[in-house]
């Protein structure tokens, strides 16, 4: 017996598995577009820093003391090593750990202690490799070698949210989970409503899961769902191709990174904003955040046991619910269309 042909179907697992495959998408996905950091203010102190990692690449962004905000590879020009360790925080020096060779804050090299005589050897043809940086809406994003400018990739994201005060918004929070499946593994279960009822018993007690609606267009997913009272959600979900996501909910938003570490690891990089920093409104702020990161985290064991399926061999492709997955096959057709 042969299984009906659907008209929307997903991918083949050799997608979610295949480590080739996964090397193709770092060249041709997440090496040529933007990538969404978070708020721009953890960037506002003269030589405060932002290290990074994007799909294995190691980039860096720094505020110099002339106030200029720069990027590069965290990549040492001598052998290698990395300059700085991930995460923020103030760098007084470029220095690298390894050899010592010391950086300026434009990326010029400046001493090479102990190197010795080399005639041909001119530190001027060695600074650091540079990277790209834009802002949009106090959000800062990074890239490699993007082929579009920012507004291009964001698609319809401007318009989406015009009427929100995305500036007036302070991120308070940053969380990062580190997930065991391929980063598209979760990017379609992010994509698609239609596990609310299995998978998120609780969130589907406050919303109106009947009128739950998905629209994918023009580098985006939106989803929307009328609330019942007591919901402490904004209704309305946003993911942006290739990688990140932001909602909405009264009086701020989240935004989060899918950033694949591995062909069958992903980190998750939150970051909560509230327009309302006020101490009264601390206890409901906790609870925002802690109630998102819950669902969040009920998303994990599913993604991971659906990998495990993926790498077994088991599955061959599967019918997608025109109903609540044309989004799914959206995000999957960006994918192929970018391997092609
Ligand atoms: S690798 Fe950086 S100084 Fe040697
Ligand atoms: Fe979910």
């Amino acid at each position: 017996m042969f299984a009906s042909k659907p008209s929307l179907s997903n991918l083949d697992a050799r997608y979610y598995v295949d480590p080739a495959l996964f090397g193709r998408e770092r060249q041709a996905i997440f090496r040529t577009h933007w990538h969404m950091l978070g708020p721009i203010l953890q960037l506002k102190e003269p030589r405060a820093y932002l290290a990074v990692d994007v799909a294995g690449w190691k980039l860096f962004a720094l505020r110099g003391r002339d106030g200029l905000l720069r990027r590069f590879h965290n990549v040492c020009r001598h052998r290698g090593a990395r300059l700085l360790g991930e995460g923020a925080g103030k760098c007084q020096t470029l220095r690298c750990p390894y050899h010592h060779w010391v950086y300026a804050e434009d990326g010029a090299l400046q001493q090479v202690p102990f190197f010795g005589e080399d005639d041909s050897f001119d530190q001027r043809d060695w600074p650091l490799q540079a990277a790209q940086l834009a802002e949009w809406r106090g959000l800062l994003f990074i890239a490699i070698d993007a082929q579009i400018s920012l507004l291009e990739q964001l698609g319809d994201l401007p318009e989406e949210v015009e009427p929100y005060p995305l500036e007036s918004y302070v991120a308070v929070e940053a969380k990062s989970f580190l997930m065991r499946s391929n980063w598209k593994t979760y990017t379609d279960n992010f994509v698609e409503g239609y596990h609310i009822p299995g998978i998120h018993p609780g969130f589907m007690k406050v919303i109106d899961f009947k009128n739950f609606e998905t629209v994918a267009r023009n580098g985006l997913v939106r989803m929307t769902s009328p609330q019942k009272s007591g919901s402490i959600y904004g209704g309305k979900w946003l993911w942006m191709w290739p990688n990140w996501t932001l909602s909405v909910f009264p009086g701020g938003m989240n935004t989060s990174r899918i950033n694949p570490i591995g062909v069958d690891s992903t980190h998750l990089h939150y970051h909560f904003y509230f327009a309302d920093l006020s101490a009264e409104m601390e206890t409901s702020r906790l609870e925002t955040i802690e109630v998102n990161c819950g669902i969040v985290r009920e998303d994990f064991g599913i993604c991971e046991s659906t990998q495990l399926n993926y790498a077994s061999g088991a599955y061959s492709p599967g019918p997608l619910s025109p109903r609540h997955e044309q989004s799914v096959a959206y995000f999957q057709g960006k994918v192929k269309a970018a391997l092609m």
